[in-house]
């Protein structure tokens, strides 16, 4: 697949770093580790989460999230997700930038092309237009996938299942595929194996921002 992006911007600003990647890939704790380690070299940051963070933003993700909605449309996900990161852009992301502050995003547009865009089949591309329609800024300066098998993941998922997380398993491998197409050959895109310790994949998150990105002036 080939998409059209802008090249890595950050100068003016703070970085805009994305982490993501199937559920249970462990972005959470990879999102902490990189913030303290961003503090250790002087950096302002802040973490967020999509959907979410946002009063509209959470709002959004209780009706995404929830079992009971079940009869919940592809098309109808796209959109929603879109609302909350819309808001979340406006309210959060795009002020922290503005400041100088790195921004760390648990998830963005990467989840809704391998997940309703992929795995639901509503097409990758459709999921881009509507971003590139709707959103200020569409792609991050880095976005680092957190690449798990299906087994490990699920490993992880030790608790009650959401509506998203209850789709079941050709589903969730279409939505790993789905991510490893979408970063293939794009250089604001970093894949890393999420099966190993938290601290190895640590050190390649690491690895993959010191890479891509040069500080900030
Ligand atoms: P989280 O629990 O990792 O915050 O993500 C919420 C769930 O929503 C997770 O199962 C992934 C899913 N999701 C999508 O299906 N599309 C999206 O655009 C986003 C951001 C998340």
């Amino acid at each position: 697949m080939s998409v059209d992006h802008p090249s890595s911007v950050i100068n003016s600003r703070g970085w805009f770093i994305v982490l993501d990647g199937p559920d249970g890939c462990g972005k959470s704790s990879q999102a902490r580790m990189l913030a303290d380690w961003l503090h250790g070299r002087g950096m302002a940051t802040a973490g967020f989460r999509d959907p979410g963070t946002t009063v509209i933003g959470e709002k959004i993700r209780e009706i995404l999230l929830s079992p009971a909605h079940e009869a919940m449309t592809t098309p109808a996900e796209v959109l929603l997700y879109m609302a909350a990161r819309v808001q979340l852009w406006t309210e959060s992301i795009a002020p922290a930038l503005k400041d100088g502050t790195c921004v760390i995003l648990d998830r963005w547009l990467s989840s809704t092309c391998a997940y309703q865009g992929y795995a639901g089949g509503f097409g990758m591309d459709k999921v881009i237009e509507i971003a590139a329609d709707t959103l200020e800024h569409v792609w991050p300066d880095l976005t680092i996938i957190l690449d798990v098998d299906l087994d490990t993941a699920a490993g992880r998922l030790n608790r009650e299942l959401d509506r998203m997380e209850r789709k079941g398993d050709g589903y969730h491998r279409r939505v790993r595929e789905g991510f490893l197409k979408l970063a293939q050959g794009r250089p604001d895109f970093a894949v890393v194996d999420a099966t190993q310790s938290p601290a190895t994949v640590h050190k390649a998150v690491a690895a993959a921002v010191e890479k891509a990105l040069k500080p900030p002036v």
